[in-house]
């Protein structure tokens, strides 16, 4: 059975703990749950308590971080090991954001240990790829996502709880969303690295970068986009609901 297509707020940072109830509050009344959907929320760490609590007897609505410390435990100060973002009832990571990457300087290879980490801890990694401008410009997309991917994928176990986000760097909050063509193009591409890694085709690999309201369903509408990761149009709830009320069909 396919696995169900999966709408992802990333909140980034925005929303504190307040904000996050009246947020779910308005999502909530908006909101019809469906088979074969999903909703995942990825607020700022200290609403995540907060957002995990309020959609405890929801299924198919859940709360995850956007980003953990590979160690468990220790003195890194500002970060956040998989247990605690766990206890906080995050079902899920984000992993690699291109700001985490290109922002915070974040390598390929503290990536890997993130995923590992993620996994370990039974949560499920949403592993982020993607390329800047002057790579696209330069030819260099498909080569740049799969090094992304093969630094990260290795001993990932076939059935581990993995999603992949594409989101080219030059998309992300500009404005500039790639055409659903280049997204379908570049998502088979990584379904290849998948496929050396021995993952299955089944994975889904979500599309990231200016995705709105008027654009997500051409974007769901192509085959091998199974969900989207989405920035600034999910800090409402009446257009987040909207998106998220969107058929693929
Ligand atoms: P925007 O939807 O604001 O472009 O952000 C995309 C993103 O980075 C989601 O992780």
């Amino acid at each position: 059975m396919s696995q169900p297509v999966l709408f992802a707020a990333n909140w980034k940072m925005h929303v504190a703990p307040g904000e996050a109830r009246s947020y779910l509050d308005r999502f909530l009344a908006l909101d019809a749950p469906r088979v074969g959907r999903s909703v995942a929320f990825f607020p700022p760490a200290v609403s995540l308590e907060t957002v995990a609590s309020r959609l405890h007897d929801h299924d198919h609505l859940s709360a995850g971080a956007q980003d953990v410390h590979w160690e468990a435990k220790g003195a890194f100060t500002g970060a956040l090991s998989v247990p605690l973002v766990r206890e906080s009832g995050a079902a899920a990571a984000l992993i690699g954001h291109s700001e985490r990457r290109h922002v915070f300087g974040e390598t390929d290879a503290e990536t890997a240990l993130k995923v590992a980490a993620v996994l370990a801890g039974g949560l499920q990694a949403i592993l982020c790829v993607g390329e800047t401008l002057t790579q696209r410009e330069g030819g260099e997309t498909d080569a740049v996502v799969a090094r992304q991917l093969r630094a990260a994928l290795a001993g990932v176990a076939p059935d581990a709880d993995l999603v992949i986000a594409y989101e080219p760097v030059w998309a992300i909050g500009t404005g500039k969303n790639a055409t659903p063509e280049d997204a379908a193009a570049a998502h088979a591409g990584i379904r290849v690295v998948l496929g050396e890694f021995g993952l299955p085709t089944s994975t889904r690999v979500l599309y990231g970068g200016s995705v709105n309201q008027g654009n997500v369903a051409a974007l769901l509408a192509q085959p091998g986009i199974d969900g989207v990761l989405v920035g600034g149009a999910s800090l409402d709830p009446d257009g987040w609901a909207a998106i998220c009320a969107t058929i693929r069909p």
